[in-house]
C-alpha cells in the first residue's frame, strides 16, 4: 500500500492558514481539509436549531443530527443544507469557540479528520492538528501573525465577500476567539514541539507559498 502525506497546518483565526494551506495543497495535488469549516458547520446547525451553543449539552445532542461534507471546491454541505458563505458570517464566527471546546464534539469531527487523512494525502489546516488530530503528520506548520494584521486580512476578505462586518468587531472576534482557543482544556490551540513557526506578519502570500514549499521539498529529500 502506498504511503500517504499529510500536512498540519495550525496557528491563530485568521493567521493566512486556509489560503496557504489551498495553495500547498494544488501544488502538490493533495486534498485540502478545511477542519475550521467544521466547527463552523456544526456551530451553524446549532444556530438554526435554535440552540445556544454555549450550552453544551444541548449542542452535543445533535451530533448524529450532524452530516459535514468538504467538497474539493470548497462547498460545504451540513445536512443537506450549503452553508458555504453561511458559516463564514460573524454570527457563526463569535460563538464557533464555544462549540469547539466541547470534548465530544471535538471527538466526533476528530474521527472525520482522520479518516479522511487515511484516505488521501492531505494538507490540513487548523489548531490541534499538529498536536492531536495528526501527530504524525510528515510536516507540520505553525503560523501567526499580530491580532491586527489578522484582523486587517479577515475585514478584507469579508468586503470582497460582500459580507457585512465592521472592523472593530472582527479585531474583538479575533482576540476573544484567541483566548477561548488557547486556554480551552481538551486540544487547545499551541504549536507541536515539533512545528516550525512562520510569522506572516510582514510577508506577502506568496513569500509564505514558497517558505512552506521550501520546508516541504527540504523535508522530502532527507
Ligand atoms: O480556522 P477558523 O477560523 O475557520 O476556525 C473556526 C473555529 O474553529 C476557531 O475559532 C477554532 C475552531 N477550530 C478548532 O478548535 N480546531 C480546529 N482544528 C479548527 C478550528
Amino acid at each position: 500500500m502506498k504511503k500517504l502525506v499529510s500536512i498540519a497546518i495550525d496557528g491563530p483565526a485568521a493567521a493566512g492558514k486556509s489560503t496557504i494551506a489551498k495553495a500547498v495543497a494544488k501544488r502538490l495535488g493533495y486534498t485540502y481539509i478545511d477542519t475550521g469549516a467544521m466547527y463552523r458547520a456544526f456551530t451553524y446547525y446549532v444556530l438554526k436549531k435554535g440552540v445556544d451553543p454555549r450550552n453544551e449539552e444541548a449542542s452535543v445532542a445533535l451530533i448524529p443530527e450532524v452530516k459535514i461534507t468538504l467538497h474539493p471546491d470548497g462547498t460545504v454541505i451540513c445536512s443537506g443544507e450549503d452553508v458555504t458563505r453561511a458559516i463564514r458570517e460573524i454570527r457563526v464566527s463569535s460563538c464557533v469557540s464555544y462549540i469547539a471546546s466541547y470534548p465530544k464534539i471535538r471527538l466526533a469531527l476528530v474521527d472525520e479528520q482522520r479518516a479522511m487523512a487515511k484516505c488521501d494525502n492531505v494538507v490540513m489546516d487548523g489548531r490541534d492538528i499538529g498536536t492531536y488530530v495528526l501527530p504524525d503528520a510528515l510536516i507540520k506548520i505553525f503560523m501567526v501573525a499580530s491580532v491586527e494584521e489578522r484582523a486587517k486580512r479577515r475585514y478584507k476578505e469579508n468586503v470582497e465577500k460582500h459580507i457585512a462586518c465592521s472592523y472593530e468587531d472582527i479585531v474583538n472576534d479575533v482576540r476573544e476567539r484567541d483566548r477561548i482557543d488557547s486556554s480551552r482544556a481538551f486540544a487547545p490551540l499551541k504549536p507541536a514541539s515539533d512545528a516550525i513557526e512562520i510569522d506572516t506578519s510582514n510577508m506577502t502570500i506568496e513569500e509564505v507559498i514558497k517558505t512552506v514549499m521550501d520546508i516541504i521539498e527540504s523535508k522530502v529529500k532527507n
